[in-house]
């Protein structure tokens, strides 16, 4: 099986490091042209050099900050007005602060919804037309296990992940007869820097080292081990192909077997 995205174009969010390049780079692998983006130029102009060219492709980047919803639809609909196309939208951006959801205030859940929900829906109503016209294209929001099974100290997250997922679900039926087919995946522990700060917390709430900390989230994991960003973009590959056109509305778990429901 050879899965190749051979003259796709990719817009894939929160892609400086962790999930988000991993994705870029396996997609530039596979032959897409990616368009990174994030908030910090400098990185993503480090990061645009490393992906892969062998089908002469020219990746570029696209500066913006997801807490700020109405600048990230002026910068991709900007590069859409100048000729831009995207086939594939990865949403993906930073998580939410962890914390227990019982000191959570308000504001923490606005922010959340705003870069979760709000940017992946303005971004998605940008590209579909033109998908549409296309009838072909592919929206992948990365979000989390927690859509199965909440996580403890994770409130504000488990909160949002849940609406990304519902709201998810009802555009992939709506644009489904289109060729669009709209996906959430689902990691579990995957060794980022998102992973490094949950860690962190965890040594401090419960006052072990960092190498206790991850033997107890390992033990966790009946693969027995944390998860790699390649293994997110493995999937994220596979559903942005061809391969995928059949898979839609579906929240697909990438955790080792961690989260304990279906
Ligand atoms: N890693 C895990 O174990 C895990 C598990 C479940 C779910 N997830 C979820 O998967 C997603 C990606 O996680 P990750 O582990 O890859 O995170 P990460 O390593 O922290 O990377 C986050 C990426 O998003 C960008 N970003 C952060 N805030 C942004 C903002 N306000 N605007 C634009 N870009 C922003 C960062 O770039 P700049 O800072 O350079 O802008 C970076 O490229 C998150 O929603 C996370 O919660 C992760």
């Amino acid at each position: 099986m050879n899965i190749s995205l051979v003259g796709r174009t990719a817009i894939v969010g929160g892609s400086t490091q962790g999930i988000g390049f991993s994705i870029a780079e396996l997609f530039a692998e596979c032959g897409a042209t990616v368009l990174l983006l994030a908030r910090n130029r400098e990185k993503l102009s480090e990061k645009v050099q490393l992906l892969p060219t062998q089908n002469g492709q020219k990746h570029d980047i696209l500066v913006a900050d997801y807490n700020d919803a109405v600048t990230v639809e002026l910068v991709v609909r900007g590069f859409l007005d100048d000729g831009g196309v995207c086939d594939i939208l990865i949403n993906n951006t930073g998580g939410p602060a962890p914390g227990l959801i019982e000191n959570a205030k308000p504001d923490d859940f606005m922010a959340a919804f705003t870069s979760h929900v709000i940017v992946n829906h303005r971004l998605s109503q940008l590209v579909i037309p033109a998908m549409k016209n296309r009838t072909w294209g592919r929206i992948i929001n990365i979000v989390s296990t927690s859509v199965k099974q909440p996580l403890a100290g994770l409130g504000v997250s488990n909160t949002v992940r849940g609406a990304t997922a519902s709201w998810s679900k009802t555009l992939a039926s709506e644009v489904a007869k289109h060729n669009i087919t709209v996906n959430c995946i689902l990691p579990g522990a995957t060794k980022t820097g998102r992973l490094d700060a949950i860690i962190k917390k965890k040594t401090e709430q419960q006052n072990i080292t960092e190498q206790e900390a991850i033997a107890s989230m390992e033990k966790e994991i009946p693969a027995g081990r944390l998860g790699d960003p390649k293994d997110v973009a493995g999937l994220a590959a596979f559903l942005a192909s061809d391969w995928g056109a059949y898979i839609t509305g579906t929240n697909i778990a990438v955790d080792g077997g961690r989260t304990n429901t279906f």
